[in-house]
């Protein structure tokens, strides 16, 4: 059935229960239904002086039953459990709920045609998907259906996200899907440490979340464009990290943040990240590899970006290697952003290799990219090596040379030195024995056992 196909048969259901509830009940006859109004509004039964209860009525008169018959004993808490628990729907909640038309048996169907009352004790699970079924087909795909088939009691249902009787349109400020509500519906659980245990739930993500650009977006600045759990998750179809259909597999994530971040994720998929990554070499880094899912920071933060050079060469361990050995990877290394890091050099987003003209590395683009700091940068100037290896000849045969240079002359001197202060030291020990015999002081001997070289004599 298609969307408009399925809204129309809900409206019409609705309509037809509106009708039907306007007949039933002039007025707020679903709040005004305690005490057991059932009979008083129903035209086929006697008047309500002698109505009897839907108990003894039913028996009779197999009749669908209207909202005010199941409210006469739901609707105050009069119907109770074998262990005494009331089971209760508030009048008031139910008829301001978006199925506030609805009538009870328009989902308790097993209801529907007419029963005796008490009706049985157990009764069939409401079904969504008559008026759903495109929320509920793409639910049934994600982790929370596939965990409860599986008999977790922890993952989300309908009603966990919903409400029962008092569910409200997400463009309701009070709903609990309204956008700026949403992360408070998935916290209750992603955020409850006995709910995290025992569903087995990865991590608790939610307070790296709250503290992040997006969750301060939503919780200071009211901002209703900014990312709640399910514009990265999908609300229904909510699949695990490592499922490749995932919204957030590693495949997926560029288009999911490319949603808002249309131009950043432009920019990463024509550079080589972005296209290894479209050629499924899971090798390459994704949004999420440098900005982390939750705890996104403001570009801008120095500390940030000072840890990207490391994300960075976690995959590119020769370029870090060589980048700390400059001035600009040793300053940034202890801790002071005003030096180059990768990104100023390489840009953040479009990576292209030395070769291509638009690349900010390239021959004609390198005089540029140094100015931004050192305006008088010439060709001259960009002859630095930013990455000079003084391990590699081939490359750099002069740095080759003098860092060879420089080590040997290092382990020269450092021998030398050593080799003078131990002969220096042992001559010093020497000459203070001497003296110490001379005045007939005990000489102590390092290592000496007991009773042994302490009468002074020499061994
Ligand atoms: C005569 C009083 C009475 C009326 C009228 C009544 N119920 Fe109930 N209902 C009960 C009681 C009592 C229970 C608790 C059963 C138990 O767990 O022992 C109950 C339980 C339920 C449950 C929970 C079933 C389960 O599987 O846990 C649902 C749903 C329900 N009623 C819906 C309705 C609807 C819909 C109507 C109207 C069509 C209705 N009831 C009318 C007394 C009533
Ligand atoms: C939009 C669908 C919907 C409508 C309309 C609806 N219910 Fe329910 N009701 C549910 C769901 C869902 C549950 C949870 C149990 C389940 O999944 O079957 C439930 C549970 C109940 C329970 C058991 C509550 C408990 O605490 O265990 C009662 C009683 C009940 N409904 C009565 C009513 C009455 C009375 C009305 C009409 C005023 C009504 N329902 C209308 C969906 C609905
Ligand atoms: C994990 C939480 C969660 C679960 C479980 C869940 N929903 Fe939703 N649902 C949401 C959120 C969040 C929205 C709002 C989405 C948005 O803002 O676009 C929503 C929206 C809806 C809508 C409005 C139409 C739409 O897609 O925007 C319907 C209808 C709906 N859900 C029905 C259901 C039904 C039926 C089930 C059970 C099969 C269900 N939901 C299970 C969170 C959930
Ligand atoms: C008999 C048909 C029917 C059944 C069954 C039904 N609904 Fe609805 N539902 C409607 C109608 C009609 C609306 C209001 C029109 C709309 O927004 O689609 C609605 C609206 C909603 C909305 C608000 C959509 C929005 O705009 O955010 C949610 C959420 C929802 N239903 C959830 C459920 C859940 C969960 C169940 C099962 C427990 C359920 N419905 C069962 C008919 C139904
Ligand atoms: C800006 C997008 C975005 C938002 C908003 C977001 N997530 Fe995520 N989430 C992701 C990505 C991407 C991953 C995959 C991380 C990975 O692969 O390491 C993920 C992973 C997860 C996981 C898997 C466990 C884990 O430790 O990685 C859970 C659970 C989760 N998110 C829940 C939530 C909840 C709850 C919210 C709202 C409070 C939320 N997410 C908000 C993008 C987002
Ligand atoms: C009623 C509790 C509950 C609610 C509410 C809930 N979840 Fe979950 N969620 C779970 C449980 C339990 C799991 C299953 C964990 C498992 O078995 O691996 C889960 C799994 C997940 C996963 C998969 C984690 C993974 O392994 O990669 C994501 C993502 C997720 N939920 C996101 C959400 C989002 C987004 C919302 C809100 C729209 C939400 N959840 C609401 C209980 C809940
Ligand atoms: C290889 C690491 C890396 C990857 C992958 C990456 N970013 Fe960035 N991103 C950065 C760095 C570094 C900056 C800071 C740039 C600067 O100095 O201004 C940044 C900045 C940003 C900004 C702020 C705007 C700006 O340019 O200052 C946004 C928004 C952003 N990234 C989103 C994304 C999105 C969306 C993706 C995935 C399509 C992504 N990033 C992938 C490293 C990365
Ligand atoms: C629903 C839209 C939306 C989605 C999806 C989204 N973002 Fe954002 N993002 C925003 C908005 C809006 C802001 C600005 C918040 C502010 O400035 O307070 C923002 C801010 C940012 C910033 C900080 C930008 C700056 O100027 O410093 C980064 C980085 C970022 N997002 C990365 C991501 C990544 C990575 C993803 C995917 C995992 C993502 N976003 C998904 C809307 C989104
Ligand atoms: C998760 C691993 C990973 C991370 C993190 C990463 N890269 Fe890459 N990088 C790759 C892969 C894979 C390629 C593609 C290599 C290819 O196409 O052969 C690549 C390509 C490049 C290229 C183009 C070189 C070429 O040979 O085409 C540059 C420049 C680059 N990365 C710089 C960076 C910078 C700067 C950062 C940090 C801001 C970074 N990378 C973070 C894996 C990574
Ligand atoms: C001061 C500017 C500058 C900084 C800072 C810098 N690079 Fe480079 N990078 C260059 C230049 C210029 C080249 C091209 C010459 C070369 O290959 O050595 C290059 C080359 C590369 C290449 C190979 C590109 C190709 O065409 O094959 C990678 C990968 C790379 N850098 C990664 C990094 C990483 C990772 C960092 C940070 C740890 C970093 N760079 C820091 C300027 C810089
Ligand atoms: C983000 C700004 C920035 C960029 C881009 C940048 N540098 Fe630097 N660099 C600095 C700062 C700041 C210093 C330390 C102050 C100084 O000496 O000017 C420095 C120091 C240096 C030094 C050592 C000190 C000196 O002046 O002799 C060299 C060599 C150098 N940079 C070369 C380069 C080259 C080549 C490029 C381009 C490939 C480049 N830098 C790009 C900020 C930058």
């Amino acid at each position: 059935m298609s969307t408009r196909g399925v809204i129309g048969t809900g409206v019409a259901i609705w309509a037809l229960a509106l009708s039907l509830s306007v007949r039933a009940h002039p007025g707020p006859a679903i709040a005004a239904a305690a005490p057991h109004p059932v009979a008083k509004t129903r035209p086929a039964v006697p008047p309500a002086s002698v109505a009897p209860k839907p108990a003894e009525r039913a028996k009779t008169e197999p009749i669908p039953p209207s909202n005010a018959d199941c409210l006469a004993c739901h609707g105050d808490g009069s119907a109770v459990r074998a262990d005494g628990r009331p089971v209760v729907v508030k009048p008031e909640a139910f008829e301001h709920s978006v199925h506030g038309p609805l009538s009870c048996v328009d989902c308790h169907q097993d209801l529907a045609k007419g029963i005796e009352f008490p009706h049985p004790e157990k009764l069939a699970k409401v079904d969504c998907s008559t008026c759903h079924p495109d929320s509920v087909a793409k639910y049934k795909e994600g982790v929370h259906a596939r965990e409860r088939a599986k008999g977790s009691i922890e993952a989300a249902r309908c009603v966990d996200c919903h409400g029962m009787h008092d569910i409200k349109p997400k463009s309701d400020p009070e709903s609990r899907t309204y956008h700026l509500n949403i992360a408070a519906t998935c916290t209750k659980c992603h955020g409850d440490a006995d709910v995290i245990r025992k569903g087995g739930i990865p991590s608790d993500v939610t307070k790296l979340f709250a503290d992040s650009i997006h969750g301060l977006a939503l919780s200071k600045s009211g901002l209703v464009v900014a990312p709640t759990c399910s514009d990265c998750h999908s609300a229904h179809d909510v699949r695990r990290r490592d499922d490749p259909n995932s919204h957030v597999s590693k495949m997926h994530v560029p288009a999911t943040c490319g949603r808002c971040h249309e131009g950043i994720s432009n920019q990463f998929n024509a550079g080589a990240h972005g296209m290894a990554l479209a050629k499924g070499n899971t090798g390459a880094p994704t949004c999420q590899t440098c900005h982390t899912a939750h705890g996104i920071q403001r570009a801008e933060t120095a500390s940030w970006q000072l840890s990207v050079i490391g994300q960075c060469g976690t995959c590119h361990l020769d370029r870090i290697a060589t980048f700390r050995d400059t001035f600009h990877g040793q300053v940034t290394n202890l801790g002071f952003r005003t030096v180059a890091s990768c990104a100023d050099c390489h840009g953040a987003h479009e990576m292209l290799p030395a070769s291509d003209p638009r690349s900010p590395i390239s021959k004609a683009r390198l005089v540029a990219t140094c100015g931004k700091c050192h305006p008088n940068a010439s060709e001259n100037f960009v002859k630095y090596d930013p990455h000079a290896d003084k391990h590699r000849r081939a490359g750099n045969p002069v740095l080759y040379f003098t860092a060879r240079f420089m080590t040997i002359l290092l382990a020269g001197v450092f021998g030398f030195f050593g080799l003078h202060t131990t002969m220096w030291f042992m001559k010093e020990l020497h000459v203070r024995r001497a003296r110490r015999r001379r005045a007939g002081e005990p000489v102590a001997v390092h290592g000496a056992r007991s009773g042994e070289g302490t009468d002074g004599r020499d061994r």
